[in-house]
């Protein structure tokens, strides 16, 4: 079950144990009035409800007691800043993305899962609680070859961006509560970098990040998410674009305000309508190189609602100047913090230099609603052992052109990583990695559960 910035998904996957897996998935735009309530578990009463359908339309037979007595193992990808103290429960510290329901602020997410399920006698017990960013390592990491490399980040660069690394527990120097496993010496960090530098000494500031601030749930909280990803990037576009358009001087879209001057319109454009335009429109800027514009300008009156005639190639040219500073912006930022945290885990220093090159994609069957297999990626095994492997997902990275070259130019410039240390450093997209990964911690979490049981 993965609840994201976005879409809901409930999945049940099949582990071949030999790096393959069979997936069967269902997928929903969660509904806006079930993310800003007051009514906590109306959420969680809709999560239960979908996994209950799910099963129904795709395991009825793991719904009859009968001929299938085994409690199914659930992993909740729950992709918010969460207290975790143990594999199978966290407290939620905040709510981010555009989520507000300040009942649910403190609360075990996975014991208010498992309420709902239970209300509804389904065979399910939550086993783990997973964030994205983690699920998408152990995602990458199954469909590797056990001698190759170990995936040691994952990365989302989606709705939200957060990076969860493998940290040796020996630099880990707050207290923890809690149970865990210390036999392998490492734990996952969950950075929760969205939040980096809320107090401004090192981020940029325009006076459109600070008017985009101002208009979001949490204003002061995740200024770096507020740059790099996709829920906000869309909206500062429409801050900019619309000031342009406003503002005499520079009347961007002239041919749309004489018309509107002409005809009194009514409706309010999405142009003027807050957080109405989707960052997709940054990806589609950034891919139109013809000379007249057109699928841009096509784009800017659906996300806009500028109907294209009244859209001229300079209009056009200049919205795809600014998307493109936006996304090169959060590229750059991006690829500073990909940086920081590969100096941060030393395993720089670990690998030698490989002799691959960028970003493979893997197979991907992303439309896929019935059961297929999913090949396992075995590209580049001989160069893996020297590589530091970062397993990637969301919209941003995966649509946005160019969002992985401007991220290496970033880091090819910081101190102690350098082109040689860039070189190293292998970004590959696990496609629904987090949900892939959350079934994965499940089942380990259900066999710990199993081994510690039969050892007492
Ligand atoms: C937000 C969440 C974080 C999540 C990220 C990507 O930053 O706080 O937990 O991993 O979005 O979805």
């Amino acid at each position: 079950m993965d609840l994201g910035g976005t879409n809901i998904r409930v999945c049940s996957v099949d582990l071949h144990g030999d790096s393959t897996y069979n997936v069967k998935k269902s997928k929903m735009t969660i509904p806006r009035k079930l993310m800003v309530t007051r009514a906590g578990h109306e959420l969680f009463s809709f999560i239960a409800e979908r996994v209950d359908t799910f099963l129904k339309t795709y395991h009825p037979i793991f719904l009859n007691k009968s001929s299938y007595p085994q409690i199914i193992s659930l992993g909740l990808t729950f992709s918010y800043p969460v207290y975790q103290s143990a594999v199978n429960s966290g407290i939620l510290l905040r709510w981010t993305k555009g989520f507000d329901i300040p009942d649910i602020v403190g609360q075990d997410v996975c014991r208010l899962l498992q309420r709902e399920i239970d209300l509804r006698h389904l065979p399910i017990k939550v086993t783990a609680l997973v964030n994205d960013a983690a699920g998408t390592i152990m995602s990458r990491a199954y469909t590797l070859p056990v001698s190759s490399t170990r995936t040691s980040m994952g990365v989302i660069f989606g709705t939200g961006t957060n990076c969860v690394y493998l940290e040796k527990l020996s630099n880990i120097v707050k207290p923890m509560e809690g149970s865990y496993d210390s036999s392998t010496g490492e734990m996952f960090i969950s950075t929760e970098w969205g939040s980096f530098d809320n107090q401004l000494s090192v981020l940029p500031n325009t006076k459109f990040d600070a008017k985009l601030d101002k208009v979001s749930l949490n204003p002061g909280d995740q200024m770096f998410e507020k740059r790099v990803a996709g829920m906000f990037l869309g909206e500062l576009l429409r801050i900019i674009v619309s000031e342009m358009h406003t503002d005499p001087e520079i009347n961007l879209f002239p041919a749309y305000r004489s018309n509107n001057e002409r005809k009194i319109n009514k409706n309010q454009p999405a142009l003027l309508t807050r957080w109405s335009v989707d960052s997709s429109i940054l990806s589609v800027a950034e891919a139109d190189s013809s000379d007249r514009l057109g699928i841009l300008r096509a784009k800017i009156e659906e996300e806009l609602g500028i109907p294209s005639p009244l859209v001229s190639v300079e209009d056009a040219q200049a919205v795809k100047m600014i998307t493109h500073a936006i996304g090169k912006r959060a590229a750059r930022l991006a690829g500073m913090a990909v940086g920081a945290v590969v100096l941060k885990s030393q395993r720089l220093h670990e690998v030698k230099v490989s002799t691959e090159g960028y970003c493979e994609k893997l197979v991907d069957d992303s439309d896929l609603k019935t059961t297929i297999g999913i090949k396992a990626d075995r590209s580049g095994i001989s160069a893996d052992q020297h590589t530091i492997d970062i397993a990637v997902d969301g919209s941003l990275i995966e649509f946005y052109p160019n969002f992985e070259k401007y991220m290496r130019q970033a880091i090819r410039v910081i101190e102690g990583i350098g082109v040689p240390g860039e070189e190293k450093i292998h970004i590959r997209i696990a496609k629904d990695g987090s949900s892939v990964g959350a079934a994965i911690i499940a089942l380990l979490a259900s066999q710990q559960v199993m081994v510690s049981s039969s050892s007492t």
